[in-house]
């Protein structure tokens, strides 16, 4: 879907695109801007700020490149903390979920039933586990936040279903990631499809607004309806962030009080990517292949 410059601008000002968020200086823009923030909370990135955060997420890149060889049966996740944690501090940059609200490490490993913010340790990776690595690196200020899934030696048919239809799930989130959609259109995207596959769509965690800090406003959650929720424009930075479970949707917290589990001990798999909503669509500031 393309706004054409004579269009209404979506943001719903009443005024036409090019008057309003198409405008890169315009005094239409910095209403925008201000209305925004005084709206939905939402700070919008200028040109310096996208730049310094797509420098966090090459961080994230280079990182991902080298667990493809790391993450073998037999690994302790531990090795996976030091190596990132090693990896960003020689970046010049610092692992944001270090003590973020006492998260003890450096990074989110989860695996198999664990939905997200598994806390790396003595757990030794075994053939066929699906292992999610999640990433937020600080860099010069800037947080750029991804994850991925990948699997511990051969994976059996489960463990394949369930990462493909997660890694699906995000792409489907970004297709409708476009100046003009909703929050509600992205999670009404995600939500068809990954219930359509038979798998369920976990509610107590979304994407957010990333950039500045690691979790700003709005809240993107991966299921809802079209139209529903705030309105896409140029500028917003967000995390798409889907974590889809084989069976159902219910979650549990163990007792260190992070690790997220599911209910009913199916396989959970995510993937996320830090998305730019630009006047033509999107891009991704974090841009591994899915
Ligand atoms: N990276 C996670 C996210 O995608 C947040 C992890 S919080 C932590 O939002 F404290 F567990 F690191
Ligand atoms: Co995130
Ligand atoms: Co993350």
């Amino acid at each position: 879907m393309k706004i054409r410059r004579n269009d209404l601008c979506p943001c719903g000002s009443g005024l036409k695109y090019k008057k309003c968020c198409l405008g890169k200086n315009g005094k239409a823009n910095e209403d925008l801007e201000a209305r925004y923030l005084k709206a939905h909370g939402i700070r919008l990135k200028k040109q310096k700020d996208i730049e310094g955060i797509r420098r966090a997420g090459k961080i994230i890149l280079e990182i991902f490149d080298r667990m493809d060889s790391l993450l073998k049966p037999g690994l302790k996740t531990e090795a996976i903390n030091t190596l990132v944690h090693e990896m960003t501090i020689a970046r010049g940059a610092t692992p944001a979920p270090l003590n973020y609200r006492g998260f003890p490490k450096s990074v989110c490993v989860s695996i198999n039933e664990v939905i997200c913010h598994g806390i790396p340790g003595e757990r030794v990776l075994k053939d066929g586990d699906i292992v999610n690595v999640d990433l937020t690196p600080i860099l010069d200020g800037y947080y750029a936040d991804a994850s991925r899934t990948y699997f511990a030696g051969s994976p059996g048919k489960d463990a394949e279903k369930i990462v493909s239809v997660a890694r699906e799930s995000l792409k489907r989130g970004m297709a409708a990631a476009c100046p003009g959609n909703t929050v509600g259109d992205m999670g009404w995207a995600i939500q068809q499809y990954a219930e359509g596959e038979g798998c369920s769509v976990v509610r107590e965690f979304v994407g957010h607004g990333v950039g500045f800090d690691f979790h700003e406003p709005p809240q993107v959650p991966h299921h809802g309806r079209k139209g529903q929720g705030v309105t896409l424009i140029p500028g917003m930075v967000f995390t798409i962030e889907p974590m889809i479970n084989l069976g159902k949707k219910e979650l549990r917290i163990l007792d260190d009080n992070w690790t997220a589990v599911t209910l009913d001990g199916s396989l959970s798999a995510q993937f996320e990517q830090t998305i730019l909503i630009t006047e033509g669509g999107h891009e991704s500031l974090t841009p591994f292949d899915l």
